[in-house]
């Protein structure tokens, strides 16, 4: 029997400081300084702090109400809203956030005006479209977009980004990275301006930044994902030197039983509205943890122990256990990709508790250098 809460998430913070300064070092030998995206762990000040200790100076999540608990919470370093600000929320970025990514001329006018409201001045980078479909301005309209901005007396344009394989799956190939430079360029040029933040994408540049001669313009990188999961989004492998396990999800079995590998009874739609189709494998050891779809986005667990996912509910996983005998109390670990790391580190059913070591329970792994 444990002794031990369930379901909670493990969280290394060794291992996420060991990645950071792993990645800080990589895109610092290229000129490019990371901002360190906390979004992935619903910016938890534990996990943000490790990212400052190991040498972060910018920190950015996508939702405001993050940015103003790690502002409330004292942190020193720059705060960078990451998506375009609602107009709903133009007084707490104003507020809470050192800058904010924007797409929108009302968007920022509002912040102007907000901003002069407030006595500040609102640094803003303007996110530019390359193809990947997201958010962003057109290149093409970016010209008469800045013009306007520059006449904006509340807002200062600290930078311009683009972002990369987050919808249209877009790779930021060279050919890519070198077309944005270019265009920089030539916004730098047409308005005679240089300015101090060109951030040129996420996780997904990690093989660019590590094959390019050349940066160009390109001299920050908002990291996510690669730093908490040491992940290349792009390839799905784990980056060499890289831990992957600096998270660790551990629920506990509920129900042990040997049944029958289909179910029996005039069959409709479960309670998700799905059709589950089933192949007969006879009696099955399945075991239940108490945990479901309310806790976590289950398709991106995977247990640790040669154990199937058979499916779940939205608060139990059921599992095939093969040959291994679970009983009642047994702890059962999994790793996650990011979705399952977003849904658990927002859940609040989910405790965090914090490990500086590897626990031989689970066979953490590390890939080599
Ligand atoms: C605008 C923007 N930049 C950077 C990131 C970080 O992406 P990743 O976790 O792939 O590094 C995200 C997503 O979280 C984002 O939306």
């Amino acid at each position: 029997m444990t002794s031990r809460i369930t379901p909670r998430i493990e969280i290394n913070l060794e291992k996420i400081h060991h990645n950071t300064k792993v990645l800080k070092k990589l895109y610092g030998e290229k000129g490019i300084e990371i901002s360190g995206v906390v979004k992935g762990v619903g910016a938890n000040l534990k996990v943000a702090r490790t990212l400052v200790e190991a040498g972060i100076t910018s920190l950015a999540d996508s939702k405001i109400a993050n940015i103003r608990k790690m502002k409330m919470a004292g942190l020193k370093e720059k705060l960078i809203l990451l998506r375009t600000p609602a107009l709903s929320e133009v007084q707490q970025v104003v507020e809470f956030a050192d800058i904010s990514m924007n797409t929108e001329l009302e968007v920022i006018r509002a912040l102007s005006t907000e901003a002069e409201k407030q006595n500040k001045i609102h640094s803003i980078i303007i996110m530019v479209e390359m193809g990947d479909l997201r958010e962003g301005i057109l290149p093409k309209d970016a010209p008469s977009f800045i013009r306007e901005v520059l006449k904006l007396p509340g807002v200062k344009l600290v930078g311009i980004g683009t972002n990369f394989a987050c919808f249209g799956g877009v790779i930021p190939t060279e050919e890519k990275m070198q077309e944005f430079s270019q265009f920089i360029n030539e916004i730098q040029k047409e308005f005679q301006i240089k300015l101090p933040i060109i951030s040129g994408g996420n996780s997904a540049n990690y093989t660019w930044m590590m094959n390019t001669h050349d940066p160009g313009l390109v001299n920050n990188i908002r990291l996510g994902e690669s730093i908490l999961l040491g992940r290349d989004p792009v390839s799905g492998t784990v980056i060499p030197g890289l831990y992957s396990d600096a998270f660790c999800f551990v629920a506990e079995v509920i129900e042990s039983k040997l049944k029958p590998s289909v179910p029996s009874g005039v069959r409709g739609r479960n309670a998700f509205g799905e059709s589950i189709s089933f192949e007969d494998h006879g009696l099955m050891r399945r075991a239940i943890v108490g945990v479901g779809r309310q806790d976590v986005l289950v398709s991106g667990l995977s247990p640790v122990l040669p154990v199937d996912i058979i499916g779940s509910s939205s608060d139990h996983i059921i599992l095939n256990t093969k040959q291994i005998d679970l009983k009642p109390g047994d702890e059962v670990a999994f790793s996650l990709n990011y979705g399952a790391l977003l849904s658990v580190m927002t859940s609040p059913y989910v405790y965090k508790t914090y490990t500086h070591q590897a626990s031989k329970k689970y066979s953490l792994k590390r890939t080599s250098a």
